[in-house]
């Protein structure tokens, strides 16, 4: 199906897409809102029908395990957004990675990791371990270059990368992994597409959590992947069939929702969050914000040439050693919740030293006074505010 609007709304771009994509068709009695198929299965006429649409279960619609037509009007969006053939949406943001790393390794062969990724895909690639696939996790392009071997297949990473938010140069990461016969797959849930297209530099398949800015309203848990049919068609054939983690036609009616206003929200979460991060980088408390929007970042000359804009959230490193005081300032907090995840219309605030392990903290690497913000649709002068007066914990 054509992503091309009619020709009377001009070129198709990412607010068309989000706005109107697919949502006429079928346009039923007149409805602005695209029905939810709440079907777990589809009929046919014949046996033989069936049969030749289970042979095609990834493109026909039989089974909810499979896919569906609401569904499947989330995958033509998103696909679109990403400039991709295809997309594949699943039950979480992990149900799309492990099937997608699942679907492009077999025993025997390894994995790099560039740059710190979200810990439970490095946990998935501990668990591949069983099975006989290893993974190496480099650095930089220099690294990778010592760690490749003739069984690596595949080149993970994030950018910006997760909780540091280091800037990777993605045409250039692809070009290496090219040249070394490697597949390249990417988290891209910071930025989402509004904000970055990897596949247009080059990256193989892109994938994401839903369930941050794309759902917006942490309302849903939800994953997808994008790339060329070549790739996503046997990865949905088999993993998506056989590890079932299938999105439900509720989980992508939100989505749709979701995405009909990422574009206008991701502007407003850009506005707010750097007015925030240039208000804790002048601030006594604070020894550094890593926020990749900031011009004080090491990535942003190249963040500012392949991403068209920022997300909200980003790092904070206090300016103390003591777990007592951070935990001061996050408990002060009035306008940003605690909790995990990111990404929607409410602030957040966690601090891996008071919530994760202390090995697994170190592991990441993070200092104790790191704290991650996630600046939500708040008035920016409110979240500020807010911070400003928790930050008055940290003392000398
Ligand atoms: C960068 C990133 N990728 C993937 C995921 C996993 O997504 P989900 O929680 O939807 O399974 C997360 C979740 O926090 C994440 O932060």
């Amino acid at each position: 199906m054509t992503a091309q609007p009619p020709d009377e709304t001009g070129p198709m771009d990412d607010d068309w897409i989000c706005a109107r994509l697919g949502e006429d068709e079928p346009w039923i009695l007149g409805a602005v809102n695209p029905p939810v198929f709440e079907n777990s299965l589809f009929t046919f006429a014949s046996a033989t029908e069936l049969g030749e649409a289970i042979k095609d279960e990834d493109e026909r619609y039989v089974y909810w395990r499979g896919t569906n037509p609401t569904v499947d009007l989330a995958q033509r969006k998103l696909a679109a957004l990403e400039r991709a053939e295809r997309a594949k949406c699943f039950a979480s943001g992990m149900g799309a990675i492990s099937a997608t790393i699942s679907s492009l390794v077999s025993a025997g062969d390894h994995v790099l990791v560039l740059g710190a990724v979200y810990g439970p895909t490095t946990q998935f690639l501990r668990y591949l371990e069983k099975f006989g696939v290893a993974h190496t996790h480099a650095g930089d392009l220099d690294a990778c270059e010592r760690a490749v071997t003739p069984a690596t297949r595949l080149l993970y990473f994030e950018s910006p990368s997760y909780m540091r938010y280091e800037i990777f140069d993605i045409p250039a990461v692809t070009r290496w992994a090219a040249d070394h016969g490697l597949v390249t797959v990417m988290d891209n849930t910071w930025s989402t597409p509004i904000f970055q297209k990897p596949l247009t530099m080059g990256v193989d398949l892109v994938l994401h959590s839903l369930s941050k800015y794309a759902g917006g309203h942490s309302d849903l848990v939800g994953g997808v992947v994008a790339g060329p049919s070549r790739l996503i068609r046997p990865l949905a054939l088999t993993e998506y069939q056989l590890y079932g983690a299938a999105m439900s036609p509720h989980d992508a009616a939100k989505v749709v929702k979701g995405l009909r206003t990422l574009p206008v929200r991701m502007s407003a979460h850009q506005e707010r969050g750097l007015a925030v991060a240039a208000f804790l980088e002048g601030h006594p408390a604070v020894r550094r914000v890593n926020h990749p929007g900031l011009p004080s970042h090491p990535g942003h000359r190249l963040a500012a040439r392949q991403m068209a804009g920022f997300s909200s959230l980003f790092s904070v490193e206090l300016a103390t050693e003591s777990r007592a005081q951070v935990a001061a300032v996050v408990d002060e907090l009035r306008h940003f919740r605690v909790g995990v995840s990111w990404g929607g219309f409410e602030s957040l605030v966690n601090a891996p030293a008071l919530t994760v392990e202390e090995s697994v903290r170190v592991t990441m690497g993070v200092p104790v006074g790191l704290v991650r913000l996630s600046v939500g649709l708040e008035p920016a002068e409110t979240l500020i505010k807010d911070l400003d007066g928790a930050l008055q914990r940290i003392t000398p």
